[in-house]
């Protein structure tokens, strides 16, 4: 194992990451009523006609991958509760049927020993509410204040790690600028409402969320990764610096700092009423960090916003799904946020698609992404040691699953999943995960002996 894969700070939390709509399948079962990813895989919109009516069918088999996490050894495990599963239309009536499949994930987690983190909002917004204008119109920030209450009041004796919103600026940006994921739109307004109202609506959920679980410790999970041109072109210069105030700053910025970038002020402006920002600007205890990549960047003129996803160099290594490899940007990103937020930060995305190997055996060789995992983890660690406040690490996914717009077609799970048999296989990442897991909490009983010793 590589040196770095163990650091000498402050012992950290190691999780796994899913969300409801890649993994849960059961899409007409118990009550759920359909969301907006229903509808768009239905318009043709996903590789080969995947839908997630399936998934991984985790809504009959969490205790399978519950008994999974606990062989793996990790200490937290970050899922996303499916909105229209709870409230069918959004809004009024709990399901409670819906309520009740969270209340047996939670327990089967809790007595497993892992620790439930629970977002609130990862893409599946109901198509009810997207029939009544969703995102784009105000009333958006108090129905999901209300259905936050319902899962605080719910959820909260049991669950306290609790996150608004899962990576606003990937959904506002692909579903209402590029057009790659539901609802498909390309509106240069609508995504302009849009994220005024995610922040105004993860304010409101932070303040609920305070009110109705005590101890509760609250946050939400960005993308952040550098922004580089495709070129080294005027064009794609400016086009980089005027993504990256969308991608990486229009939700953190006003969250956490109260104000939008000057592009984006400017922008929002008209939509901007007198106590907005001050509803948006809520205490938050962490930054939830997702990163896989840079982002490269060019001019568009054919975009909304003027640019869009470039090509990255030729030389960049890239994964199966054609993300480049580049983890010294991890350790960079993790520095610069710890900087400018000055927040604790936990990492609750990191990972990639390979193309795994199936042995006569029926063992899973998935080698590249050992090297992912190893290379990554280690600059996470260089930052640590350079004064980032990392404070946990974890990988997406447990399973292969749903990638949205790629269908089936990318596996970024620890675990392999047989679409067909819905068998589950640990790959041999798991094992190299489990063990590197086990390195970290051991040199940190033995740290913390050697400091207890010292005390003495
Ligand atoms: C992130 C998403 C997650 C998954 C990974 C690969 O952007 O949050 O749902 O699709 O990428």
């Amino acid at each position: 194992m590589n040196r770095q894969t163990t650091s000498n700070t402050r012992s950290l939390i190691w999780g796994v990451s899913t969300s409801s709509y890649q993994i849960e399948g059961a899409a007409n079962e118990d009550g759920r009523g359909p969301s907006i990813w229903d509808t768009f895989c239905r318009q043709g919109k996903v590789d080969k006609n995947d839908t997630g009516d399936v998934a991984c069918d985790h809504y009959h088999r969490y205790a399978e991958d519950v008994a999974l996490m606990r062989d793996m050894g990790v200490d937290a495990y970050r899922f996303s509760v499916a909105w229209p599963r709870v409230l069918p239309t959004g809004r009024g009536a709990a399901n409670e049927a819906g309520l009740a499949f969270y209340d047996r994930l939670i327990d089967a987690l809790l007595e497993a020993r892992i620790e439930p983190w629970l977002c609130l909002y990862h893409w599946d917004l109901p198509q009810a509410l997207q029939d009544l204008g969703g995102w784009t119109v105000r009333e958006s920030a108090d129905w999901f204040a209300d259905y936050a209450g319902l899962v605080g009041r719910r959820y909260g004796d049991r669950v306290k790690r609790l996150a608004t919103f899962n990576e606003p600026s990937v959904f506002s940006l692909l579903g209402f600028a590029f057009g790659a994921h539901a609802p498909g739109l390309s509106d240069r307004d609508a995504l302009h409402r849009v994220i005024h109202n995610v922040n105004r609506a993860h304010g409101r959920a932070i303040d609920v969320i305070r009110a109705t679980v005590s101890g509760a410790s609250v946050g939400a999970v960005h993308n952040v990764q550098p922004c580089l041109p495709s070129t080294g072109s005027t064009e794609d210069r400016e086009a980089a610096l005027t993504f990256g105030q969308y991608w990486n700053s229009a939700f953190p910025d006003p969250q956490l700092v109260g104000r939008y970038s000057p592009l984006l002020e400017a922008a929002l402006a008209p939509l901007i009423a007198a106590d907005d920002m001050a509803t948006i600007q809520q205490p938050v205890d962490w930054f939830g960090l997702n990163h896989y990549s840079p982002v490269y960047v060019q001019a568009d003129t054919g975009s909304v916003i003027g640019c869009g996803f470039g090509p990255a160099p030729a030389e960049v290594p890239r994964t199966a799904i054609g993300w480049p490899i580049q983890p010294a940007a991890f350790c960079e990103t993790l520095l610069s946020l710890s900087d400018k937020y000055r927040l604790p930060i936990y990492v609750l995305e990191n990972g990639t698609a390979t193309r795994d190997q199936i042995l006569e055996s029926g063992a899973v060789e998935d080698p590249d992404r050992i090297a992912y995992l190893d290379a990554y983890i280690s600059e996470m660690h260089k930052a640590i040691d350079a004064g980032a406040d990392v404070r946990g690490y974890f990988v997406w996914s447990l399973l292969d699953n749903f990638e949205w717009n790629a269908g089936y077609s990318q596996r970024f799970g620890l675990v392999r999943v047989d679409y067909k048999s819905l068998k589950r296989t640990s790959k041999s990442s798991a094992h190299w995960y489990a063990e590197t897991i086990r390195a970290n909490q051991q040199r940190h009983a033995s740290r913390d002996t050697t400091v207890a010793g010292n005390n003495r």
